[in-house]
């Protein structure tokens, strides 16, 4: 089922509706064949992006390409997408095999076509052995997978997938996710999908544009947007990320120093260092902070554990740091030292020198 792949240009796209932009000069490009996850929190203008690009919304200003070639004023039905959204209903009275058909049968595909294909796209979801039921008698992760063989049975030139996943529970989900993740690797078609759910976004996609309030903040394949975020929403968006504002106290080529309430950090990262005296903020992640016992040599950032909570393979701990506010430490299992968890213990925080990112203000 390998098919042609196609590239995906938006360019300074806008939506308004009155004084809301829904989608705020939005600037992205994905290559043929890429899986491409629009992720942002509810209202962020992801389902309007998605329409735009199907073609159900007509954007305000800006240009849409397939390959270059502008598609903005096409009708959707001259688009010859496939689309999957949450809860995009099946035809009730009519049989799995009959729903994956309906496409090819609008499209006036022969018979031996439609049974080729419909074969084919049962296959690829793993249903061939469900192809008779209705879809009442099917699973709700088994709808979406006919949801899916639906939009892929035609050759879609671009797959467009809204939330296809928010409606299952969170094993079935993970189960759907890495399906899906095989499926787009098949089919080698162009995959957009719009997800709020940050694991499922990294987990699945080649690049992911982060959206907020109608913009995008970031762009970039998943492990840039989680080891490098740029923003303070960015880092904290992919997880409880902590912040430490910092001065910068010197520089050299191989990067540069910081302080932290009285103490001095060294950093070797600078891909673009801060000037002596600056002002920046930082973020470190919960899983790349350490415990210590508050009175261990050369200790620097003392706190106080508030709680620890035991969720299976780690710990999570809330330390206060005062004036710093709190921080979230995540402790594998087999590190976790039951003394230092204990509500009122004195610890102090450590991290490796490259744990630390910096991120503007926003
Ligand atoms: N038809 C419309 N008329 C007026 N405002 C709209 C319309 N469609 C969307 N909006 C507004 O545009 C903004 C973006 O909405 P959109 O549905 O694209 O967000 P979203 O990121 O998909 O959110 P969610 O995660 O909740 O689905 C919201 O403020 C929304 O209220
Ligand atoms: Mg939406």
């Amino acid at each position: 089922m390998q098919q042609v792949a196609h590239s995906l240009s938006i360019e300074a796209v806008t939506k308004t509706y009155g004084p809301v932009h829904a989608v705020d000069n939005v600037s992205l490009s994905v290559e043929a064949g890429q899986f491409l996850t629009l992720l942002g929190p509810s209202g962020s203008g992801k389902t309007t992006l998605l329409m735009m690009i199907a073609g159900f919304v007509e954007p305000t200003a800006g240009e849409i390409l397939l390959d270059r070639k502008s598609i903005t004023g096409l009708v959707p039905e001259k688009r010859n997408f496939g689309m999957v959204f949450q809860g995009y209903a099946l035809f009730p009275h009519m049989s799995v095999a009959d729903n994956v058909a309906f496409p090819l049968k609008v499209r006036k595909a022969s018979k031996a076509e439609i049974d080729e294909r419909v074969k084919t796209a049962l296959d690829l979801v793993q249903l061939s052995t469900l192809a008779d039921r209705l879809p009442k008698q099917l699973s709700g992760g088994q709808q979406q997978r006919v949801a899916l063989a639906r939009a892929l049975v035609f050759s879609p030139d671009l797959l467009l997938l809204d939330e296809p996943l928010s409606a299952l529970d969170k094993k079935l989900r993970a189960e759907l996710q890495s399906e899906l993740k095989e499926i787009h690797r098949r089919v080698g078609t162009t995959f957009v999908n719009v997800t709020h759910d940050q694991e499922e976004a990294l987990s699945m996609s080649d690049r992911i544009a982060v959206l907020r309030d109608g913009k995008v903040v970031q762009y970039g394949a998943p492990t840039d947007l989680y080891e490098r975020p740029a923003t303070r929403f960015v880092a904290d968006f992919f997880g409880a990320a902590n912040f430490l504002p910092a001065l910068i106290l010197d520089r050299d080529e191989s990067g540069f120093a910081y302080e932290v309430a009285g103490s001095r950090f060294e950093h070797r990262q600078a891909a673009a260092p801060p000037a002596a005296g600056q002002s920046v903020l930082l973020s470190v992640r919960p899983d790349k902070v350490r415990l210590q016992p508050a009175a261990t040599e050369g200790a620097k950032l003392l706190g106080t554990v508030r709680v620890a909570t035991y969720v299976g393979r780690q710990f999570h701990v809330v330390v206060d740091l005062g004036a710093l506010g709190r921080f979230n430490v995540t402790l594998p299992t087999a590190l976790a030292v039951g003394d230092l968890l204990e509500p009122g213990a004195e610890v102090a925080l450590t991290w490796e020198r490259d744990a630390t990112v910096m991120v503007e203000h926003d």
